[in-house]
């Protein structure tokens, strides 16, 4: 009987009860355009545009209930989390849904990641996206995608992009109150099917500093943030033509460039920030070398050490062949253009 999704009312002994239970699943995404740079932090409004494919195969599922709980409860992969950042944020991020839904009962929140938490698998981006959609259904608000991005944005930068479905662009806004800063789908997944991002897991620890952290120290102390900045318009214009007209080269080349340009700017600040790991460098040399020996692929590098190949389907076998000759690789995910956000009906409490 009570196995809505959305806000549920019925009567019992004259009492009206509010159900408020829903459950989401996101799936995580690549920036091929990388979003590297705050210009307000609480609003979390970006620098610079950004352009990414939703990744079906490492994907966030999120159950929300608000109801009678004394503080909101966090689960995440079986872990509850009491106090600390995590805590903090998907509690500040529920503030926000609460004040927007005019409600006040706590929540309890649980999450299944299906990839290593906080590796540089955008497992932020997947979680909070998730999140988003459950609990602002939950909470009885009917969001449209433009704004499910916006309020997704308020927990990560990029889980504004993990809404939509395929490949997706953020849009940097210029409004102070960020009203014109969300993303969209700029294709669906069926516009290229054959496109592939093979994340190569090199190390399962979680990474010493977080995204936010490394951007922020980029933004205040970094002497070639502006080039980056200056190089981005023209990025996010060759990437975007080159999936519009499926030119794989195009996005590769270009996708591989800005990655590389983002760590450029994160290496040198002060302290330099290095995300790199051993495995990571020897991943990269392969990659340019096959690349030059007729396997075409391309690689881009988030902020962790695991690296994503870009590739077309027709060589992912030989790719994942070579990857084997590699040492200290823990796992390879095949991902293609994937879904957005959606409900789903199987609640994990
Ligand atoms: C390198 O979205 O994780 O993956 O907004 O502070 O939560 P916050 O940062 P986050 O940063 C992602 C950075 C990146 C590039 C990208 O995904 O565009």
């Amino acid at each position: 009987m009570i196995q809505r999704n959305d806000v549920y009312k019925y009567k019992y002994f004259n009492f009206y009860y509010v159900y408020m239970k829903s459950t989401a699943v996101a799936n995580a995404n690549i920036a091929l355009v990388k979003y590297w740079g705050k210009r307000d932090k609480e609003l979390m409004l970006p620098q610079n545009s950004s352009i990414s494919m939703t990744c079906d195969g490492m994907s966030t599922a999120t159950t929300v209930e608000f109801g009678n709980y004394k503080k909101d409860i966090f689960v995440l992969d079986g872990r509850e989390f009491k106090q600390g950042t995590e805590y903090n944020e998907v509690t500040g991020f529920l503030d926000i849904v609460r004040k927007k839904a005019e409600i006040k009962q706590k929540a309890k929140i649980v999450s299944q990641n299906n990839m290593p938490t906080a590796a540089g698998l955008a497992s932020s981006a997947s979680g909070f996206a998730a999140l988003a959609l459950a609990s602002s259904k939950a909470a009885g608000l009917d969001l449209n995608e433009k704004e499910l991005s916006m309020l997704a944005r308020r927990g990560s930068g990029s889980a504004s992009r993990s809404i939509g479905e395929g490949f997706v662009e953020w849009y940097r806004g210029e409004k102070p109150d960020g009203l014109d800063s969300y993303a969209e789908s700029i294709a669906f997944k069926e516009h290229w099917p054959e496109f592939r991002m093979l994340a190569v897991v090199v190390s399962k620890k979680e990474k010493k500093i977080k995204s936010r952290a490394g951007m922020a120290q980029t933004v205040a102390n970094c002497s070639l943030y502006p080039c980056w900045l200056n190089t981005i318009e023209d990025d996010l214009k060759i990437i975007r033509n080159g999936i519009k007209k499926k030119n794989f080269t195009q996005v590769g080349e270009r996708s591989q460039l800005n990655c590389l340009k983002m760590h450029a700017t994160m290496m040198s600040t002060t302290p330099p920030i290095i995300y790199w790991n051993p495995t990571t460098i020897e991943i990269m040399h392969s990659v340019i070398e096959w690349n030059e020996n007729e396997l075409e692929s391309y690689f881009t590098v988030d902020a962790g050490p695991q690296v994503k190949i870009i590739c077309l389907k027709k060589n992912v076998p030989e790719i994942e062949k070579r990857l084997k000759k590699i040492s200290n690789i823990e796992r390879v995910i095949e991902c293609r253009p994937g879904d957005g956000a959606k409900l789903i009906h199987n609640h994990l409490f």
